[in-house]
């Protein structure tokens, strides 16, 4: 098993071209095999979670090709149109992606074949009722491993037609939205999704952008499938600022650093973690240009300057926004004056492991003041923190913070059980040696 070393560095300093958004890559997979014609996406994230999505529509009858660039992947799909999936010739193994199982559960349900749906055993531990409720709503059968009041991979689809609703989502999920949405394109009906806060809203771009009927009005999203979806013919896929906020956090948190990181994606709905960096002091300046703010999905360059953080509290609507980078947010929080609160952070307790205790756990072992409380977590931010030998619990987004804070540290810092960081950022070692400066 692959583990990563780290050491105390001097400074961060460089510039990079931020890695592709996962997000938005297995999206783009998704609506290009159910839309007609050929589409060509530029700047795809080639890593495991992405490789799943491509298997699955390939399984499906969908011709993608990927082909390597210039150090960038880039895709032509042929897709099959909305009707055209064929029944996958075996199950489909999604990894450890819960994106990719959640969304394409939308997919299947309104099919007319069957499929069977396998994870790997983290996945199988990921709750799949939040989807199975409304789905089964519209009609959708469903199974998945009953255990106590939950549902888990594998997941047994049986197609059926389906019907549209509309539903009021308990949980702020992105993946359950999308969910429904894609269900939302083979239903009888105009189905119509009501947010109590507005997740990252890539589906409804990408949707938009291949000429579905869709409508948005602040909270409430409804779909149809009166349209049939057409290629744009080619999309370019901005970075992604979950991968760019480890580094982001370093170069803030380490004196005499300079970080310009290019075409971030800046999607309103992703930007959470900005706001509250410079509600903690960070010197962040996003440097736009009128035709990136007008793709499908905005970008800018990140210009980061170390800078003096100081604590804050992070209320639930402050977590629902910038639920992907609470684990690098408890790294700075350590280093920040004062006590950091984060309110009301139960979603992390279902993501690749349960982050609360795998940020709890490592951070305490390399002398952090952290504590958790129920679902809320709370850091005393010291201004330093020891070196240690840490373990990722085969989740990426802890595997590369762990690696952030042991860059701020004397001695050597391992942590043990890195190939997961292939899930979204198989560059991020790479990245890293070219901004680190030792001396
Ligand atoms: C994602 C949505 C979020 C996020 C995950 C990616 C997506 O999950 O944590 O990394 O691509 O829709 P939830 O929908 O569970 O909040």
């Amino acid at each position: 098993m692959a583990e990563i070393k780290v050491r105390k560095i001097k400074a961060i300093r460089g510039e990079f071209i931020a890695p592709a958004d996962k997000s938005i890559s297995q999206r783009a997979i998704m609506v290009s095999s159910l839309a007609k014609g050929k589409t060509r996406i530029d700047n795809f994230l080639k890593c495991d979670d992405s490789l799943r999505a491509i298997d699955a529509f390939r399984k499906m009858g969908v011709k993608i090709k990927l082909i390597q660039q210039k150090g960038k992947s880039l895709i032509f799909t042929e897709g099959r149109g909305v009707n055209g999936l064929r029944k996958p010739y075996s199950n489909l193994y999604i990894g450890n992606s819960g994106t990719t199982m959640r969304i394409i559960c939308g997919i299947l349900a309104g099919q007319k074949f069957d499929s069977v749906l396998t994870g790997d055993a983290s996945l199988s531990r990921r709750p799949m009722k939040r989807i199975f409720d409304p789905l089964r709503m519209m009609g959708a059968d469903l199974r998945g491993k009953k255990i106590n009041q939950q549902e888990f991979p594998p997941i047994v689809i049986k197609g059926r037609s389906l019907q549209a609703i509309k539903y009021q989502t308990p949980v702020n999920s992105a993946q359950v939205k999308s969910s429904i949405l894609f269900a939302g394109l083979f239903a009888k009906g105009r189905t119509c999704i009501l947010e109590k806060l507005k997740t990252r809203d890539h589906t409804e771009r990408m949707l938009r952008l291949f000429g579905a009927d869709i409508s948005i009005k602040k909270l409430a999203v409804a779909v149809s499938a009166d349209k049939i979806l057409k290629s744009p013919g080619s999309l370019y896929i901005p970075g992604d600022i979950s991968s760019c906020a480890f580094f982001i956090m370093a170069a803030l948190l380490l004196k005499g650093s300079h970080l310009l990181i290019k075409n971030v994606g800046i999607n309103p709905t992703r930007t959470g973690l900005l706001k509250i960096l410079k509600r903690m002091g960070a010197d962040i300046v996003v440097k736009r240009n009128k035709r990136a703010l007008n793709a499908f999905e905005p970008y800018a360059d990140i210009l980061v300057r170390s800078s003096v953080l100081k604590a804050t509290v992070l209320d639930p609507e402050d977590v629902a926004y910038c639920i992907d980078e609470l684990p690098i947010i408890c790294v700075g929080a350590c280093f920040a004056k004062g006590t950091t609160k984060i309110i009301g952070a139960a979603e992390l307790r279902v993501k690749e492991t349960d982050r609360i205790y795998s940020m709890v756990t490592n951070l305490k072992k390399m002398g952090a003041k952290i504590k958790s409380a129920g679902n809320d977590l709370i850091i005393q931010g010291t201004g330093k923190l020891k070196a240690a030998k840490v373990k990722s619990f085969g989740d990426h987004r802890t595997a590369m913070c762990l690696a952030v804070a042991g860059l701020l540290t004397e001695g050597q810092t391992t942590v043990e059980n890195t190939d997961c960081v292939n899930k979204s950022f198989p560059d991020f070692e790479r990245i890293l040696e070219n901004i680190t400066q030792l001396t």
